[in-house]
């Protein structure tokens, strides 16, 4: 049985023929559709509005998660909802009343997430990771696909992790950038259980499902870093 849960990030699809990626993706067993939202603002890139949610949600019952890299997330909710998003991942960087985000987006119907970029500390989620059902730990400054992958971030998600098992065990721990082969063993190890690709999966010349089965066997081939009640409990079963 497979651990982790893919979320191709559309970001790297080829807009032209994004329905037949969508598809191909959802074939290949994705979770859920990672829809990045970038204002030119908040992050130095213009990406996608709702009107390709609109879109994408005729074309696909899978789950359409968007990451809001956008300044005043707060204004555009209702017209995601409304174009038929299921979760949203809102930027504790720039809010001032995230709180009030993430309770707006419950409100709304909607699963809410909260996410940190590499130069933010795991313990600014410490007040509303009760609050969330998942965290996004960035694994590359927002903005643009095929960067590279920041290592600094993996002790964190470690640290992540176990806030997570200490305040709220159902908690989702998302990482986003620069996942491919080779960055989603030590991502899965360090307690990563959703992982964002994009370029790793659109980009690779062997295709989606291809690329797809190489991420989950990299993640999958790794044994996590349990704590030891649970992995005692591991064991005896
Ligand atoms: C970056 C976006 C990512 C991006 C990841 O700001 O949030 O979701 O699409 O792309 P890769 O997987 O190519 O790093
Ligand atoms: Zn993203």
């Amino acid at each position: 049985m497979s651990s982790v849960k893919l979320a191709p990030s559309i970001l790297a699809a080829d807009f032209a023929r994004l329905g037949e990626q969508v598809a191909e993706a959802a074939e290949a067993g994705a979770d859920r559709i990672h829809v990045d939202v970038m204002d030119g603002h908040f992050v130095p890139n213009l990406s996608m509005g709702a009107v390709v949610v609109q879109s994408l949600r005729r074309v696909t019952p899978l789950p359409l998660e968007i990451h809001l890299m956008i300044s005043d997330p707060d204004f555009f909710l209702d017209e995601f909802v409304a174009a038929g998003s299921d979760s949203f991942l809102v930027h504790w960087e720039g809010n001032n009343n995230l709180h009030r985000t993430v309770q707006r987006i419950r409100t709304l119907g909607k699963r809410a997430g909260v996410a940190i970029n590499p130069a933010t500390p795991a313990t600014v989620l410490e007040e509303i990771v009760q609050d969330v059902d998942q965290v996004l730990v960035m694994t590359v400054n927002p903005g643009f696909g095929h960067q590279h992958f920041v290592p600094t971030t993996v002790p964190k998600i470690g640290r992540v992790r176990e806030l997570i098992e200490r305040r709220q065990p159902t908690c989702e721990l998302e990482v986003d950038g620069g996942i491919d082969a080779a960055t989603a063993p030590l991502v899965a190890r360090a307690g990563a259980t959703v992982l964002v690709a994009g370029s790793a999966v659109f980009g690779d010349r062997d295709g989606v499902a291809v690329a797809m089965s190489r991420l989950r066997t990299a993640a999958d081939g790794t044994e996590r870093k349990t704590k030891p009640a649970e992995r005692s409990a591991v064991q005896r079963s």
